[in-house]
């Protein structure tokens, strides 16, 4: 993780929050990287939000709804495909390679990814964005991100 190039921002809403992860969107598919995010934050913190906004601009048209029960959801409408996974079940590896993880790697999409620090630690140069509450209001998030070759990213 590169930390000279760290990224951080206050959202007052969902709404931010999703515009946030359009404005990553923007940069993803303009720069055509592939990057692996890697979205940290505790329960209800906005990681699926985030990725509402990513998948708005990547797969145009797309209804995100959580992962949480089916693992990954697809969303193909884009140029590259964009997974979203939500690993909040798998306990460990071997249960990822049951889904079929490696397949989605080959496959070249974007992967956006909540929970994978319950199953893999070291993801491989994983763009993080972290997403932390703020303990004096209820409706405030930091989100920092970091990582991956964004030098040029300012949202
Ligand atoms: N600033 C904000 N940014 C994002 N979400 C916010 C914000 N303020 C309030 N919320 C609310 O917080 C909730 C975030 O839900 P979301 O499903 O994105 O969380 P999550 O991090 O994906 O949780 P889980 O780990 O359970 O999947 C939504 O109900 C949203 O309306
Ligand atoms: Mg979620």
């Amino acid at each position: 993780m590169n930390e000279q190039y760290a990224i951080d921002i206050v959202t007052r809403n969902a709404e931010e929050t999703e515009a946030a992860g359009r404005r990553l969107g923007e940069i993803i598919r303009d720069t055509g990287a592939r990057p692996f995010i890697a979205l940290y934050g505790d329960l209800g913190a906005g990681k699926t939000v985030f990725v509402r906004g990513l998948a708005a601009i990547l797969s145009p048209g797309s209804r995100v709804k959580s992962p949480t029960y089916t693992l990954v959801n697809e969303y193909p409408q884009g140029r590259l495909p964009l997974f979203h996974f939500d690993m909040y079940r798998l306990r460990d590896a071997e249960e990822l390679f049951d889904l079929g993880w490696e397949d989605y790697l080959d496959r070249g999409g974007v992967c956006a990814v909540e929970w994978s620090e319950n199953v893999w630690d070291a993801l491989e140069n994983p763009l993080v964005v972290a997403i932390d509450r703020d303990p004096a209001d209820e409706s405030l998030r930091h989100i920092s991100i970091t990582g991956g070759r964004y030098e040029n990213l300012s949202l």
